[in-house]
């Protein structure tokens, strides 16, 4: 599939679908999740999603170990791709990092074969993780675009069929790792935190993004206080977005789940009941899920007064 096919026309920021006043409810957030529907899957598979920021820290092993998982309880299959090469981590947040034997790297050199370096989730068989290295070793020389581009072909052709998404959890920075993990990738998630150094980050991978053919880009604006934003002590998605001019995919509140989850090794999405972060990231799996042709209900309500966090019940 190339990538001018997969990325639409135009990418344009995403726009909530108003409701008349007499029709807006209690802005449920049942009714934005619809649970009641399996998402539609747009595209061609295997969509291959690389997840960056250009700065550390600011939350893309999270949504790719989040997204992930909500997306394989919607039904699809998905491998999640650890690129963070000297310093993985999404095996530990998905609590897998006792059963990765084997990375990308073996692989690469003959010493096993692609399904033995696929490490599969016990909880959501549809999901697998697969590491490039060893965490603290350094990538051998030659390896780069080329050896993901091979990986993801190999993922295509494989007997269990091809999986609907990659993802691709990319290092922070935007020297070499960074440019042989957007390398396969047709779309990008761009995670920034509502702070002028990753909006400035988050721009410039921007450029580089769309300078290497990926159009499709969207954001998750992670970390997000109401409380700093009514004090105007944050600025707010409504700014994030007009700075960046990106469609926004998700909208994630700072949440001290987020790190006790971490910790766990137990993907917030899976907590039950679940945390408005979890939700939140729900709701982005969903919107990468339909792209463009999304009809769920997304009801804001005078954004200049309420603003973003209207549909959080803020
Ligand atoms: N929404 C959130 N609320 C609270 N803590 C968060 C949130 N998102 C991420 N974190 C924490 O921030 C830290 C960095 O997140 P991580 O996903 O590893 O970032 P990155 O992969 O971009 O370096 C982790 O400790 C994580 O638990
Ligand atoms: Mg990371």
């Amino acid at each position: 599939m190339s990538r001018e096919s997969a990325a639409p026309q135009t990418p344009k920021p995403y726009h909530y679908q108003r409701t008349k006043p007499s029709s807006r409810n209690k802005s449920s957030t049942r009714s934005v999740l619809q649970y009641n529907r399996k998402p539609q899957l747009a595209g061609e598979t295997p969509r291959v999603v690389v997840i960056t920021s250009g700065k550390g820290g600011v939350g893309k092993t999270t949504t790719t170990a989040n997204v992930g998982l909500s997306l394989a309880r919607h039904g699809f299959s998905v491998v999640a791709i650890d690129a963070d090469v000297g310093l993985r981590n999404l095996d530990l947040l998905l609590g897998l990092e006792n059963r990765v034997n084997y990375t990308v790297i073996e692989v690469l050199n003959g010493d096993c074969r692609l399904d033995q370096a696929l490490v599969r989730d016990k909880r959501w068989s549809n999901f697998e993780l697969l590491c490039i290295s060893k965490p603290r070793s350094k990538l051998p020389i030659g390896f780069g675009g080329k050896a993901l581009v091979w990986l993801v072909d190999a993922l295509k052709d494989r007997q269990e069929g091809c999986p609907d998404f990659i993802l691709i959890d990319c290092p922070a920075g935007i020297d070499a790792g960074f440019i042989t993990a957007i390398t396969p990738a047709n779309e990008a998630v761009l995670v920034t935190t509502p702070d002028i150094t990753s909006l400035r980050d988050a721009d410039r991978v921007t450029g580089l993004l769309e300078c290497d053919g990926i159009k499709d880009i969207k954001m998750i604006v992670n970390r997000v206080r109401t409380d700093l934003i009514r004090g105007e002590d944050m600025m707010s998605v409504l700014d994030v977005q007009e700075m960046l001019g990106l469609a926004l995919l998700g909208v994630i509140p700072e949440d001290s789940e987020v790190i006790r989850s971490t910790n766990r090794g137990f993907p917030l999405v899976l907590n039950k009941p679940p945390t408005l972060a979890g939700l939140a990231f729900e709701q982005a799996a969903w919107r990468l899920v339909e792209q463009d042709s999304m009809q769920a209900v997304m009801v804001e309500e005078e954004p200049k007064k309420r603003g973003f966090f209207s549909f959080f019940g803020g």
